[in-house]
């Protein structure tokens, strides 16, 4: 049964700078100078794509890409061929159920057991800027921001009138980034329930196949590694069920042209603002179509709307390139900089940090620790982290998650005399906390163990040792919430690292209802973002550091709350190399956790020179991991000489732009890349061996993003050229040794 309801306002304004909406075609699109998103509806409703890239000045373009002298445009006029239009149209939000049997981005499951989804243009609105992404009974969803003069934002209203249901398209570009985000809120009006199976943030259809596909793939201590391949008829995906946005494959996929290089052709970069299970694929479509989707994963997922309930998917940033892989990312770099990352720390160089975890894993107390951060003061170091095993009884891995009190045996009187004494000597203090987690072994579980996410009876599956607490409960997270807070206002602690390091299992709720089970994916990760929100609200000095066995968790929600995320266990400056490669493609360099470590390497053993791994660190948040007191004198003393360099160029690389210059993930036995700042005044170009060939002549690496008609010198060689002439005749590097490494900085002249 329907109810009365009322949806949109129309908006008097037809346009404003960024949208346009030509009413008698009834087209409507998204401007900024250099790219165009436009779709049209249909003369029956529906709201269908029609063009994402570089800016269509023309209407007349615009009309010709309509198609509409295509048969058949309109079901309207071609009734006995709905299936056909449905099948083969281009839809900005397709749904299930109703003749497009390509993959939708709604399903649902009504009152009656009903499925199909049929979603026509009820009134769209235009608003300043890019309003808040909101739900009605969620404290905080994750998403870019902008001002009004930097953004402009389109709403369109579709509505299922059989249904009750309004589904809002939201849609912003940016006016000076070829970016365009995209999130729905589906709002139940009817009287009856109905439950969600599915609801995706975006769909894009691009015209024709042949695209490259680029995902970023791995497992623990190998995450985002690259993948680049063409498309092939049929469905393509990567996910996650795992309840974070995973090791395995990151909430990240681009299609770009197949000639597509760093510097040339088309790349569109899709990335989802949200850490659990997600989805997203490219389907070729039987007349060789492509049809991109991502959202929420609608696998085991299921999320009960009662009248007038809303739900709100995560964003989706989508972002254009007319110039190579490089300018899209280069792109989100600039976005996520500029539009997503927060708080305090969000434009301000990071202390170098030094953590106890590589150096000692559990086994310390607090003489080893102060011995560490006494010896590291001495070198430049500014901070000390005291990482996994100060709290509870924890001296493996095994317990006392969830107990987060001062372990008393191994810091003795508590926190506050070894932070008091490690900021006497002018460094700060930071802690690592696993919030969302629970040891069998701790105090906790055995008072609540029905705080665990858990199927009642069921055996529960460890991970670690541990289990996940059930976050979609408030009265976890206050609890919670209220032992992280007396620990930081025991002493001043400046920095948190807040791990997650275990998958969820036997996904079951105490306390949700029967039918709401399947929300638990979602609501907990809801729970997480609450957290961390309240978190870096009530302590907005705070330098919070996300981390999920390294890299798990390394996507854009995660880093509207933290301005950094730790990349990968992997500390390995070779194998860095491709994790940091792959991390690059839309996140960048100034969020990545990148830490100088011990030879031979905990992961893999290899032993690199500790130049090498210095310059490999740089490119990150930059700091140590490993025992300051125990490593060679010999290297001991390079540490000055690698901060001096970390504070010269540490400005240019976290405000610059990123050139990938060479592919690790190639056979070129080498990786190098430059930063170039913004006004094209200075450039750190830094070259990585990899392994070395005998008998080999020198490598000439050619530069990118100088000003070609400025001069500049190079610091190292002393030459003076062109920018044209350093991107032409590049770099020539001569050294041939595994490992080794050089940087090399120019300076307009
Ligand atoms: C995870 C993190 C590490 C370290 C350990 C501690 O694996 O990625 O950096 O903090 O947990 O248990």
């Amino acid at each position: 049964m329907i109810r009365e309801y009322e949806t949109a306002v129309h908006y008097n304004a037809w346009s404003n700078p960024g949208v346009t909406c030509e009413e008698k075609m009834r087209v409507l699109r998204l401007d900024n100078e250099e790219i165009t998103y436009a779709m049209a509806v249909s003369e029956e409703g529906y709201l269908m794509h029609v063009y994402f890239g570089s800016r269509v000045a023309d209407e007349d373009d615009i009309l010709y890409l309509l198609r509409i002298a295509e048969s058949p445009y309109t079901p309207h006029h071609h009734l006995r061929e709905k299936l056909a239009f449905m099948g083969t149209r281009p839809f900005e939000y397709p749904c299930h159920g109703i003749g497009d049997f390509r993959e939708p981005c709604l399903m649902l499951m009504d009152a009656d057991g009903m499925s199909a989804v049929d979603l026509r243009y009820k009134s769209h609105r235009i608003a300043e800027g890019k309003p808040q992404l909101r739900q009605k009974g969620v404290s905080c969803l994750p998403a870019t921001f902008a001002g009004k003069n930097e953004a402009d934002t389109l709403i369109v209203t579709m509505e299922d009138a059989h249904a009750g249901l309004t589904v809002e398209l939201y849609y912003t570009i940016f006016r000076h980034k070829n970016a365009v985000t995209r999130a729905a809120r589906i709002t139940n009006h009817s009287y009856n329930d109905t439950r969600i199976l599915r609801a995706l943030s975006t769909c894009v259809e691009f015209e024709g196949s042949a695209y490259d596909m680029i995902t970023l793939n791995g497992a623990w201590a190998r995450e985002r590694f690259l993948s680049r391949v063409p498309l092939h008829a049929g469905k393509q995906s990567i996910d996650s069920v795992r309840g974070e946005s995973s090791h395995q494959h990151n909430p990240f996929l681009a299609l770009v042209s197949g000639d597509a290089s760093e510097e040339s052709g088309e790349a569109y970069g899709f990335n989802l603002v949200y850490s659990g299970n997600f989805f997203a694929e490219a389907e070729i479509t039987e007349h060789g179509n492509t049809r991109v989707v991502m959202g929420i994963n609608p696998f085991d997922f299921s999320w009960m709307l009662r009248t007038d309930e809303e739900f709100v998917t995560p964003e989706a940033v989508m972002v254009y390139s007319d110039a190579g892989i490089g300018k899209m990312s280069r792109t989100f770099h600039d976005l996520y900089r500029e539009n997503l990352i927060r708080g305090e720390w969000k434009d301000r160089k990071r202390p170098v940090l030094i953590n106890n975890w590589e150096a000692t894993y559990f086994n310390f107390d607090q003489d080893k620790l102060f011995g560490i951060a006494e010896q590291a003061a001495k070198l430049g170091i500014e901070m000390l982290v005291m990482d996994d095993g100060w709290f509870g009884h924890r001296d493996f891995d095994n317990s006392s998650l969830g107990d987060w009190v001062v372990y008393e045996e191994k810091l003795k009187g508590g926190l506050k005399p070894l932070v008091d004494k490690v900021n006497a000597l002018g460094m700060k203090f930071g802690i690592w906390f696993e919030p969302e987690m629970v040891s069998e072994d701790s105090n906790l579980y055995r008072e609540h163990p029905e705080w665990a996410i858990q199927i009642i009876g069921r055996e529960l599956t460890q991970g670690r040792a541990q289990y996940v607490l059930d976050y979609s409960n408030a009265e976890v997270r206050e609890y919670v919430y209220g032992m992280l807070r007396s620990i930081l206002d025991s002493a001043n602690i400046e920095y948190v690292k807040w791990d997650m390091n275990r998958q969820l299992t036997e996904v079951g709720s105490t306390t949700l209802p029967r039918k709401r089970q399947r929300e638990l994916w979602h609501r907990y990760v809801l729970g997480v973002y609450e957290l961390m929100n309240r978190l870096t609200t009530d302590y907005p000095q705070l330098l919070l550091e996300n981390c999920s066995g390294g890299g798990a968790r390394f996507d854009p929600a995660m880093l509207y709350f933290s301005p950094q995320i730790w990349t990968s266990d992997d500390t390995d400056a070779i194998e860095r190399l491709k994790i940091q490669y792959g991390t690059s493609m839309c996140y960048p360099v100034s969020a990545m956790g990148a830490h100088v470590s011990d030879c031979p390497n905990h992961a893999v053993g290899r032993v690199t020179p500790f130049d090498t791994r210095g310059d490999v660190a740089l490119v990150g948040t930059f700091g140590y991991e490993l025992d300051v007191t125990r490593i060679s004198e010999e290297d001991r003393n390079r540490i000055p000489a690698q901060i001096a360099k970390f504070h010269r160029f540490n400005p240019l690389v976290r405000t610059g732009d990123q050139y990938r210059l060479g592919n690790p993930f190639s056979d070129d036995c080498y990786d190098a890349w430059m930063f170039v700042a913004k006004d094209k005044s200075e450039a750190l170009f830094t070259f990585v061996r990899i392994l070395a060939t005998a008998n080999m002549p020198s490598i000439t690496v050619k530069l990118h993003g100088l000003a070609p008609d400025r001069r500049y010198l190079c610091e190292e060689t002393g030459q003076v050229l062109s920018g044209k002439a350093w991107e032409k005749c590049g770099i020539i590097i001569g050294v041939n040794r595994d490992f080794t490494s050089q940087t090399f900085y120019l300076k307009a002249i």
